[in-house]
Parts: structure tokens; C-alpha cells; sequence
């Protein structure tokens, strides 16, 4: 409740930066909830798969005198098990991107953009101007965050052959450029009742006050422009230690 004679315009600042607080410490436990189902899915079903493997190997190499018939069934369960042991992989790579805490953001994006291109056949050339760029952790996985959704959508939406993606550092943002060469899209399919992809890239990035621009012809492909600065004491003040 706004206090009386209280100026409404900063009752207004201080519920927005609380629930930009929320919305960031949300965002923190969904990572961490994401980690632990990384772990889960990489410790034991990777490692199931992985041991159902051997067996399997060790069992075709007995059948030498069998039938064909036979052990072309047994390839057929090992080709099976390949597969479901590169998408425990790839979705364990998704879920926690561990590689954004050892190696860096321009690593990570280097290494999702070389899934997609391996998941989807599109092309996917990367410039990475800095590997030393430096973000606060949070803001750090929010960028990679919605590079990831920016992807799907050009695998959802785009038809495009090809994506130019840019890591650079310019004066106090952090910019990475996405740009497609498919079909691009209305400005009005950003309001669709039912999709929230664009929506989530702009308050995710907002929360580290950053943007998101985009610039989509049609036909001639989509550019999206996300930025988030490389320090930001207003959102580490109203968010930060006082409120945990
Ligand atoms: N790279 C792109 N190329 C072409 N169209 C796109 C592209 N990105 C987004 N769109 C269009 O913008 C719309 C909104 O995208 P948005 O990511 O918000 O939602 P969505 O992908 O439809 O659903 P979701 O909520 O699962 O993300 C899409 O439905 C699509 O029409
Ligand atoms: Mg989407």
C-alpha cells in the first residue's frame, strides 16, 4: 500500500524494482533446479545407457555364428543407444550449461551453436570478437538463455539456411547479434496470445537492464540485437544482498 502523501511515482519505482527482484531470485532457483535434473539425467540415465551399451557391444560380439537376421537386430538396438546417449548429452548441455561456468559465454554459445547446426542442418557461423568478455553470473546465463530460445525460433520459424551470430563488447554492453536469412516476420506475430519466446528474451534481459531489438523483413530474414551491460549498480542495488 503507498503510504499517504507518499509521491506515487516512487511508491511505483520501488514495487517495480522488488519485482524485479522476485523475478530475478526466481530465475536463480529455476537455473539451480535446472542443475540438479542435469545431474540426475547425466549421472544415472547417461550412465545406464551407457553401461546397456557395453552389454550390448559384448553380446554382438558373440553372435558370430548366429543368424544375420539376428545380429542386424543387435546393430540395430546399438545405433538406438548412440542416439539416446548423444540426446542425454545434448539435453543435459541445455539443461546446465557447465560450460558457461568453466570456459566462458563465448565458448558456450560456440558450442550450442555447433548442436544446433549438428540437430538442424542450418549453418551457424560465429564471430567472437572477445573470449574474455565478463558478466556478472546471472546476467551471463540470461544472455546464453535467450541466444538458446532466439535459435528455436529460427528452427520453429524461419526456414533459413543460414545464421551469422556476433559476440562483442561495445563501450559499457555486451552485444550478441543473431541474424537469419529465412522468411522473417509481421510485427504483429510478436503480440500472439500463445507465444511467449520474444516476451521472456525482453523481461530476462531487462531484469539486467538490458534490451531487445529486433529487426525482421520479410522476405529477407530476422536480426535480433540482444544487449546487456557490463555493469549494472542499479539492478545489483535494488536486487542484490539486501534483499536475500
Ligand atoms: N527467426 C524468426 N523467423 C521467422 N519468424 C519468427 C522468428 N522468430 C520469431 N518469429 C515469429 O514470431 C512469433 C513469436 O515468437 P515467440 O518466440 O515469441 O513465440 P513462439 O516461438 O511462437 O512460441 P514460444 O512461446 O514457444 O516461444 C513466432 O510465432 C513467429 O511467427
Ligand atoms: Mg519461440
Amino acid at each position: 500500500m503507498i503510504p499517504p502523501g507518499q509521491p506515487l511515482d516512487s511508491s511505483t519505482d520501488r514495487l517495480n524494482s522488488r519485482l524485479a527482484a522476485l523475478s530475478n531470485h526466481l530465475e536463480v532457483a529455476r537455473e539451480e533446479e535446472r542443475e540438479r535434473i542435469a545431474r540426475d539425467i547425466h549421472d544415472v540415465l547417461g550412465g545406464h545407457l551407457v553401461a546397456i551399451k557395453i552389454e550390448t557391444a559384448l553380446l554382438a560380439a558373440r553372435l558370430d555364428g548366429d543368424p544375420a537376421q539376428l545380429r542386424k537386430r543387435v546393430r540395430g538396438i546399438e545405433r538406438l543407444l548412440d542416439d539416446a546417449i548423444a540426446t542425454v548429452s545434448r539435453v543435459t548441455r541445455e539443461l546446465r550449461p557447465g560450460i558457461l561456468k568453466d570456459f566462458g559465454l563465448g565458448a558456450a554459445i560456440e558450442c550450442q551453436a555447433e548442436d544446433f547446426t549438428q540437430r538442424t542442418g542450418i549453418a551457424c557461423r560465429i564471430v567472437c570478437a572477445d573470449h574474455d568478455i565478463q558478466l556478472a553470473r546471472d546476467a551471463e546465463v540470461a544472455l546464453f538463455r535467450t541466444f538458446q530460445e532466439a535459435l528455436t525460433n529460427v528452427c520453429k520459424h524461419a526456414c533459413a539456411s543460414r545464421v551469422e551470430v556476433r559476440l562483442t563488447e561495445e563501450g559499457d554492453d555486451v552485444l550478441l547479434e543473431v541474424r537469419d536469412d529465412g522468411k522473417g516476420f509481421d510485427p504483429a506475430d510478436m503480440d500472439k496470445p500463445r507465444s511467449f519466446g520474444l516476451r521472456g528474451m525482453r523481461e530476462r534481459l531487462a531484469a539486467f537492464g538490458g534490451r531487445l531489438e529486433i529487426d525482421s523483413m520479410r522476405p529477407g530474414g530476422t536480426r535480433l540485437l540482444l544487449a546487456v551491460p557490463l555493469y549494472d549498480e542499479r539492478i545489483r542495488h535494488d536486487s542484490g544482498e539486501q534483499d536475500r
